[in-house]
């Protein structure tokens, strides 16, 4: 099976680094790695974000293992030639759909949480983030109104198809779990959110056997932080879906921590930590590798029927952490490399 691994910006490459000592020890001889340019990387040697020949490496891998898009260099540069269009460009083309941000607490982590330990240990929920629609992918641009004022506009909207096929994602998610969706909307005041809400419902007629409830964006925001425990899986909007997932991150300590699953219909996935490029901090060892390793693991899990590795990486960095593995992120003072020293030592 082909594995692809596009490192990206900032902090991406050394923490893939990290990500791929951990894959080589697992010795799984069946898996084949390929590299790949994306982001400010790619636009600096190859003129786009998302070359052609990255595009084809994502069709042809089995899974794909993504650190991060980001960089300030590239700021000024027209929209679709910026990093972060190497990120939203895959995920479109492959059609990934259906983004799983679990966030659960590590027990030897709830100290490091923004929320009081008691509140922050019961925290094991999952986001399921609708990725190819909403406010992202409308129709956007600048232009300038009656009076001469320059504006700019990005339309939200979301067909039922759309909000049909990341319902039954969450919907199993949930039966899988323990058995309670709440969807996440703005439907009091936006219409996206008002189709989004009716579909929902219809399509819970298909489990009868999930608890279906509803709240309003501002609240779920809220309730996060106030008693973040009483959710097990969140299903929401691409945009609801990216604020409510930083905001989960630190409740169970670090964004530092956090893996992701970004899947097609098929399950085929991307793989990526939640977490950014970080170009401030990018080169100076401080990145916390833990989340990219993570998401090495969740890839190993959904796209390549390979529980077992999976399970052993993730008891490793439970491992590491109980012995003290801390980065900047955690309040500790280990450096990258040493981080992914520590989970391998766990490992072996
Ligand atoms: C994420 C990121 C991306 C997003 C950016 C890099 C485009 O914030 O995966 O959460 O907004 O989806
Ligand atoms: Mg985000």
């Amino acid at each position: 099976m082909l594995v692809a691994l596009f490192a990206g910006d900032g902090i991406g490459p050394e923490i893939m680094v990290e990500a791929r000592r951990v894959l080589d020890a697992l010795e799984l001889d069946d898996l084949r790695y390929e590299e790949g340019l994306v982001g400010g990387a790619a636009y600096k040697a190859k003129g786009h974000p998302l070359p052609p020949e990255t595009l084809d490496l994502a069709q042809r891998a089995d899974a794909i293992l993504f650190g991060a898009v980001g960089d300030f260099d590239c700021d000024g540069l027209e929209r679709h030639l910026r990093p972060e269009q190497a990120i939203l460009g895959l995920r479109k083309a492959l059609t990934l759909f259906s983004n799983l941000r679990p966030a659960k607490v590590f027990p030897e982590l709830a100290d490091a949480s923004a929320l009081k330990p008691e509140v922050a240990s019961a925290i094991d929920l999952l986001i399921v983030r609708e990725l190819n629609g909403d406010v992202y992918f409308g129709e956007k641009g600048m232009r300038t109104t009656a009076d001469g004022l320059r504006e700019g506009y990005d339309v939200m909207s979301y067909n039922e198809a759309e909000v049909r096929r990341i319902a039954h994602s969450a919907f199993k998610a949930a039966q899988a779990r323990r058995g309670k969706l709440c969807s996440v909307d703005k439907a009091n005041v936006l219409e996206t959110s008002q189709l989004w809400r009716d579909v929902v419902i219809e399509v819970s007629a298909d489990y009868p056997d999930v608890e279906l409830s509803h709240m309003y964006v501002d609240n779920a925001a809220m309730q996060l932080v106030r008693n973040p425990g009483q959710f097990d899986v969140i299903v929401t909007g691409n945009l609801f879906g990216d604020i409510l997932s930083d905001q989960a991150s630190m409740c169970v300590g670090s964004i530092g921590m956090l893996a992701s699953a970004s899947l097609d219909a098929n399950g085929k996935g991307l793989y990526e930590p939640i977490h950014g490029s970080a170009p401030d901090i990018a080169g100076q060892g401080k990145a916390n590798p833990m989340a990219m390793i993570l998401s090495a693991a969740m890839m190993l899990r959904f796209s390549l029927g390979k529980a077992e590795a999976a399970d052993r990486i993730e008891a490793a960095v439970a491992k590491a952490l109980s012995q003290g593995a801390r980065g900047a992120d955690l309040g500790g003072s280990m450096i990258t490399r040493e981080i992914g020293d520590a989970v391998l030592a766990a490992l072996a």
